[in-house]
């Protein structure tokens, strides 16, 4: 927690440090945030399932049976519904995700032993009013890529329901209430950290995406942010270099990207503006190398069009030229 935090300063010093105005400027506004929410969703409703719940294990006191050990394994989610989830912007910070009355399904071996048999159950185990409040925090790290991690998280599992399926049911409603309490807490704490594993997945993408994409044999396109996101309650703001540059070359370009404004447009889902420096530098680039050199030679034009140029381009006195 400590390291991240320090890590996080750094970054957001280096971003800072960097002023220039960004050659494309994007907007994800709260109604596109919502959008993408549903959308995503119901990817993470699969990503979630693929969870490992680790075992759970322990020994309960039993009257009449005594002292019985018990084992839970092969714990997997069967069912998630967070569709009563909400979204939205964490000013200056991120994204904050909060779920509210979730439920989950997760089924699992259940084995005990006691001195005086052993016996294995499968089991279901349902939590409703599952509850995480997680926020993620995005910025930049030195290099441009985009950067998050874990701002804040804290969840609460509800109300659990256990129920056999085979096996000596009676035997196990026996001391249902003694293994209930501890397969809940065990699960209650895997909630945030599944949430910080997320955030840390998302990290190691994020750090891989590049920051140029390759144009053309001449150019390269500068996609890196220039600095962390502008983040308030209702918006969203990317600021990209948004600068084409040469493969081999660096040549300054003769301009600097003017301020952009995006229109304070509530209804739409994403607005993006490239400026005329993003352009310009595309053709300056192109330019520089020679890649919108070409040289007319005698064979490419006929002696009527030739004398046409001749005549429309060249007037006598630059013929000197
Ligand atoms: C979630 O947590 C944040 C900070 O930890 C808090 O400010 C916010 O009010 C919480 N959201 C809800 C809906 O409880
Ligand atoms: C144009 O001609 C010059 C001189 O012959 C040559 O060096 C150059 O490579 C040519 N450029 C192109 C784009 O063909």
């Amino acid at each position: 927690m400590e390291l991240s935090l320090i890590l996080l300063t750094v970054s957001l010093i280096l971003c800072e440090t960097k002023t220039t105005e960004p050659g494309i400027k994007g907007r994800l506004t709260l109604r596109g945030l919502q959008y993408g929410w549903q959308v995503g969703l119901e990817e993470i409703h699969k990503q979630l399932k693929t969870i490992e719940i680790p075992e759970v294990r322990g020994s309960v006191s039993v009257t009449i049976l005594g002292r019985i050990d018990y084992y839970v394994s092969k714990l997997q989610i069967k069912n998630l519904d967070l569709s009563s989830s909400d979204i939205s912007f964490s000013s200056d910070t991120g994204v904050n995700v909060f779920i509210n009355k979730g439920q989950i399904q997760v089924s699992g071996l259940l084995n005990i032993n006691s001195v005086l048999f052993s016996a294995s159950s499968w089991l279901e185990l349902s939590v409703q009013e599952l509850t995480l409040n997680g926020t993620v925090g995005i910025t930049c790290d030195d290099f441009g890529h985009g950067a998050v991690w874990n701002a804040g998280c804290s969840s609460n599992a509800g109300n659990v329901n256990l129920r056999f399926h085979g096996g000596a049911g009676w035997l196990f409603s026996m001391f249902k209430g003694a293994v209930m309490g501890p397969i809940h807490d065990a699960l209650h704490s895997q909630i945030c950290p599944a949430f910080s594993k997320a955030v840390e997945n998302m990290e190691k993408v994020l750090i891989n995406l590049p920051v140029t994409l390759s144009v053309d044999e001449a150019a390269l396109f500068d996609i890196s942010l220039l600095g962390p996101p502008l983040i308030t309650e209702k918006t969203f703001d990317l600021l990209v270099k948004g600068e084409f540059d040469g493969r081999f070359h660096h040549w300054d370009l003769p301009l600097s990207p003017e301020e952009i404004i995006l229109p304070d447009i509530d209804s739409r889902m994403l607005l993006m503006a490239v400026s005329e420096y993003t352009a310009n530098s595309a053709g300056f680039v192109h330019y520089k190398t020679g890649a919108l050199k070409i040289n007319i030679t005698d064979d490419m034009v006929s002696g009527d069009t030739f004398k046409e140029i001749n005549i429309l381009s060249f007037p006598k006195d630059q013929t000197a030229l």
